[in-house]
């Protein structure tokens, strides 16, 4: 049987009584999926996984992304995204970078991503707590709190989500490679619904994020400009957010259109930090 437990937050629930390294049965399947839709990220706690079964699970949900920046991938697993701090041999084992601004995932491409499933292998631990928490915001409660006059001002708007702007952002950590001509290429500029519509529970989702959004399409750029950015203060309230502190073997699904979320930098080497990501196939936006 198993339990569902809201984090009493906007967003956010913990599931007990599943192992997710075993075949989940449809019944399980459902009320898993149900979870999510409903309260947008769910962490099951103490799961131990393969590669092969955080995969397998992840593909209960459909097909899976292979990320654009392979060099970042688990080796030999496409499908597996690295997000760590760890360098071996000198070289980053993974993404060192990923997700310090407010975003939600691939919200660059023409078919966003439709959820992420995070497995914490390592969590960086000082004086006995787990630092590098992640932040998630409910996009449906941070819609639905915007004033009627903005609601208004958005309705049937596109907003420009940059994959390019996003990646060449100022970063604590230092600046980024240069992309390749191959990897601009297979990211152009993507306009896509302000506010878009959840395909499954069919609620409204402010769809504009502070790591990649760069304007809003058909207002003055001046408007545009402060538009976003009192939408990107709007929704980074604590009433719309959700903090998780990460324990080792969080498995956590998050819904890419009804939330984002930001990672929070708080340690460095030689505190580890070691997570990998499957992201899910998404759907052009309406
Ligand atoms: C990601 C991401 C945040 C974190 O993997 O998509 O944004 O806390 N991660 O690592
Ligand atoms: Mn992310």
């Amino acid at each position: 049987m198993i339990t569902v437990t809201p984090t009493g937050a906007a967003l956010g629930a913990r599931i007990t009584g599943v192992d997710l390294s075993q075949p989940v049965d449809d019944a399980t399947f459902a009320a898993i999926e149900n979870a999510l839709h409903q309260h947008e990220v769910v962490v099951f706690p103490g799961q131990t996984l393969t590669p092969e079964q955080h995969i397998a699970f992840s593909r209960r949900f459909g097909e899976l992304e292979h990320h654009v920046r392979l060099d970042r991938c688990r080796p030999g697993y496409p499908e597996l995204f690295v997000v760590s701090n760890i360098i071996e041999n000198g070289k980053p084992i993974g993404s060192q970078d990923a997700g310090f601004f407010w975003h939600s995932d691939l919200c660059y491409a023409a078919e966003p991503s439709r959820g992420s499933l995070f497995y914490a292998h390592e969590i960086p631990m000082q004086d006995g707590q787990p630092r590098g928490d992640t932040l998630f915001a409910s996009m449906t409660a941070a819609y639905e709190a915007l004033p009627d006059s903005t609601k208004r001002t958005l309705a049937g708007r596109k907003a420009v989500n940059s994959y390019i702007a996003g990646y060449s952002r100022e970063r604590k950590s230092g600046p980024r490679p240069q992309l390749t001509p191959e990897q601009r290429a297979k990211t152009p500029d993507m306009p896509h619904p302000a506010v878009r519509t959840h395909p499954v529970t069919g609620k409204k989702c402010l769809f504009v994020n502070e790591g990649y959004t760069t304007e809003i399409v058909g207002l003055p750029a001046e408007e545009s400009r402060e538009l976003l950015q009192s939408l990107f203060e709007h929704l980074k309230q604590d009433r719309f957010v959700y903090r998780h502190r990460w324990t080792q073997g969080d498995f956590l699904i998050w819904d890419n259109c009804s939330t984002q979320h930001r990672a929070v930098l708080d340690y460095e080497l030689p505190l580890r930090r070691r997570m990998e990501r499957t992201t899910l196939r998404g759907s052009v936006p309406f």
